[in-house]
Formats: structure tokens, sequence, C-alpha cells
């Protein structure tokens, strides 16, 4: 009988103290319109037990996740977790089976065109028209908008200029490489200056040289404020542009956060890699369980010796009587936290 009057005076003592946090922000002359900004995180995207299933088989399982205003949001996961499943249902292009899923506050299922209006994608595999030029893709793609032609027209130029195509653009599309074919697609999604742009494995394919043109591309559309989705099987992907990603595997999410977070709570700081000769494999494997503060991974080429301090455990080894081929100290990676979540290897 005592709850309800505690529960209402919970509540004027909460109301209460609401002015005197105002002076507070006063005090430290931040703008109200400041703290209000830090405070209300726009939600662009929600979704709750989002699932797509293909006959009996569930390719999205039921995931909760949340897209912010002006954040890089991370699908990170293996071929077959689920990563395009998901980005068709944000793309609009693919219902969900189940659970609740909002772009902008709006139903992908009912207000699929105003929703994709507001989107840019680029889908897995490249959908250019291999035979027109590549200033015609952008100028087909801008008429698809309903944009005006001189608008498409300025667009196009400030475009293939930021992807570092101007020189190609009357080109055909057949022959450029597929780093400059994935430039392409990337401007073409931003032809209708979309809020959020979705990007599905936007480096797969691409050698190293590649890979970096198109993440200091993506840097620089995240420094202009474009909200970027994308989805990656690469840990150093996740790792270089996301602010915030999860960890995705089987249709269900793993972990969720920075990837500095991810990395503090599922692994250790440090990674000791030591290789045996093969026949000395097995009796290090025991050896090494038995040391004390760290836990090891025994993959096929290596054993992973998860510890605080590299150096200490390697000195540990020494001690041991064991004389690795090689060993290496490196910092945990997003790799170790998957291989911690799952017990598999992201990159296999
Ligand atoms: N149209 C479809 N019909 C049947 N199964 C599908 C279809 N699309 C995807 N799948 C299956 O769903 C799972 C997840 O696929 P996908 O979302 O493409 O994963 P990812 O992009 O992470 O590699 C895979 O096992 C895939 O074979
Ligand atoms: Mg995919």
């Amino acid at each position: 009988m005592d709850m309800p009057a505690e529960g209402a005076s919970g509540h004027t003592e909460a109301a209460g103290r609401l002015p005197e946090e105002q002076e507070t922000y006063e005090g430290l002359s931040v703008p109200a319109g400041m703290v209000c900004d830090v405070a209300e995180r726009e939600v662009l995207i929600r979704a709750r037990g989002l699932t797509k299933v293909f006959g009996q088989f569930r390719a999205v399982d039921g995931i909760d996740f949340e897209l912010t205003r002006g954040e890089v949001f991370g699908f990170l996961g293996p071929n077959g977790a689920g990563k395009s499943s998901t980005m068709r249902m944000i793309g609009c292009v693919s219902p969900p089976s189940g659970g609740e899923l909002r772009i902008f506050g709006l139903d992908p299922v009912n207000d699929g065109p105003s929703i994709r209006a507001r989107l840019g994608a680029v889908p897995q595999e490249d959908t250019l028209d291999v035979e027109l030029t590549v200033r015609e893709n952008l100028l087909i793609y801008g008429r698809y908008f309903g944009l005006r032609r001189d608008v498409i027209k300025e667009r196009t130029a400030r475009l293939l200029d930021f992807v570092q195509l101007a020189e190609r653009a009357d080109d055909q599309v057949e022959p450029l490489s597929g780093g400059m074919k994935r430039r392409l697609t990337i401007a073409r999604s931003l032809i209708s200056e979309p809020e959020i742009l979705l990007l599905d494995e936007p480096t797969t394919g691409l050698d190293p040289q590649a890979r970096h043109v198109v993440w200091d591309r993506l840097y620089r559309l995240k420094q202009q404020g474009v909200t970027l989705v994308l989805t990656t099987h690469y840990m150093d992907e996740a790792e270089q542009l996301c602010d915030r990603l999860v960890v995705m595997d089987r249709g269900k999410i793993a972990a969720e956060g920075s990837p500095r977070e991810l990395i503090a709570a599922h692994s250790t700081p440090e990674v000791l890699e030591l290789r045996f000769r093969i026949d000395e494999q097995e009796q290090a494997v025991e050896k090494l369980a038995d040391l004390p503060d760290v836990r090891i991974e025994v993959l096929a080429d290596r054993i992973l010796v998860y510890t605080a301090d590299g150096d200490a455990a390697l000195a540990d080894v020494g001690r041991c009587g064991l004389e690795p081929l090689t060993s290496l100290i490196r910092r945990s990676s997003l790799e170790d936290v998957f291989l911690r979540l799952t017990g598999r290897r992201l990159e296999d």
C-alpha cells in the first residue's frame, strides 16, 4: 500500500530537478540547443525482432538495432550471416517476414517509395549499365529520381570529381577496373543526395589499393555528415570505418558496440601468436593451457594466446620449455572478437 505514494513522490522529485539542471548548463554557458542535440540522438532506423524467412530457413532471425543520424554503422559477419537480407529489407526491396522495422519513422511495406527517395543504395553486386558511359549511368539514375536535367548535370560533374572518375566520364563502363566500377556505383547512389547511404560489401573483391581509395571516399562522406550503413566481412574495414557495429552470425546479432568497446568486452588487450613444429603442436597446446591468466585458441596453423601482457606470456612460454618456430605479439582485433563469440574465424 506504500507503493503508489513512493511512485508518486519519485515522479515529483524528478520533475523538480529539471530547472536546477538547466541553471547548471547556463552556468557552464553551454547553449541550450547543444545540450538538446547531445541528449536527443535522432534515430533514423529502428529494428525490433526483425526477421527474414526463406521457406523454413531463417536468414535473419529476430535482430534489434538502431541507427542514429550522422553515424557509420556496420554489420560485420561472414558469408551467409544475413547481412544482405537485412540491407535489402532496409532498402525496401524485400519485405520483412516478421518483427518491426521503421525507417525515418516510416513503414517500409506501406511507405517504400517515400523511404527509397531518401536512401542511396550500393548493392553487393554492381548493377551498372556497362554498355553506357560513366556519365550516362548517372544521368539515367538521376532521371529515375525525377531530378531536373540541369540539377543532374551539375551533380554528375561534382560526383565524378568526388569519386575521381571525371577523366573517364565519357568512357564506357565495361572496361573500368573493379575499384572504378565500385566508385561509380557509389557516385550513382549519391545522385539523389540521400540522407542514409547503404553499402553492401563496398570493397569485397577489390585489391588493397583500390579498397583504400573507397575507404577514403567513404570517410569523406562521413565527415560531410552522411549517415552510412555498411556490411562487410573484413574486420579491418569495420575497424577503420564504423563508429558502431553489430557482429552478425547465422541470422543473429552476437554483440554490438564500437570497435574499441567490442574488443574490450570480448577479447584481451594483447594476443601472442605462436607457431610450432607440427609434431610439437599437441604437446604445446597442453602446456599452454596450464599457463596462468591466459586463454588459448588453437587454429590450423598457429596457436593464439590471449593475454593482457604478451611479453610476460612469451616469457612464460619459454619457462615451460616450449620453443616456438615463430612468435608475434599484437593487439586484439575484431577478428579475435568474432572468434571468441562464434568459435570460428571471419574470413575463412
Ligand atoms: N532469395 C533467397 N532465397 C533463399 N535463400 C536465400 C535467399 N537470399 C539469401 N538466402 C540465404 O540466406 C542466408 C543469408 O544470406 P545473405 O543475407 O545474402 O547473407 P550475407 O549477405 O551475410 O552473406 C544464406 O544462407 C543465403 O543462402
Ligand atoms: Mg551479402
